[in-house]
């Protein structure tokens, strides 16, 4: 092999190791991995599961609440929410059957959510309005029927 390419060679694999390296660092060592998978949760029992056996919007703060929310072939409990705008509303979701997605169009939510997974998402809506939610990870033959509204007031 040309010298030239021994060299290449051995920088693009250098360069790939610091990576992992940096990367493997960031996740483990300082906690910077994706950090909105709280929780497992069995994905049969979630009617019976604290807190989806009481799904909901909840105020649990002076200006925050919690939606704690279930996705399913092919919607959103609770559907059709309201918030206050300025408050800071944390989403508990989990799924009871497949993949399903949870987008929020015009801000950055964006979640998979997994049966036998809980996701945690935190936003603060600053302005008033209705926002589109929609399931963006294929899940079956009505996919393209869930979505919902998240009223911003
Ligand atoms: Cu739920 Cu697509």
């Amino acid at each position: 092999m040309h010298r030239l390419e021994e060299i290449w060679l051995g920088l693009s694999a250098g360069i790939l190791i610091l990576f992992m390296v940096i990367v493997g660092y960031q996740t483990f060592a300082l906690g910077m991995g994706p950090p909105s998978n709280k929780e497992n949760i069995d994905p049969e029992q979630v009617d019976q599961t604290a807190p989806f056996d009481n799904p909901g919007v909840k105020k649990v703060g002076e200006n925050e609440y919690e939606v704690v929310m279930t996705l399913q072939a092919f919607g959103f409990t609770p559907s059709d929410i309201e918030v206050p705008a300025g408050a800071e509303v944390t989403f508990t979701m989990t799924s009871k059957d497949v993949v399903h997605g949870f987008q929020v169009a015009g801000t950055n939510i964006n979640a998979m959510v997994m049966p036998g997974h809980i996701q945690e998402i935190t936003h603060t809506f600053d302005e008033p309005g209705e926002y589109l939610v929609l399931c963006n990870e294929y899940c079956g033959a009505g996919h393209q029927l869930m979505s919902t509204t998240i009223t911003v007031k």
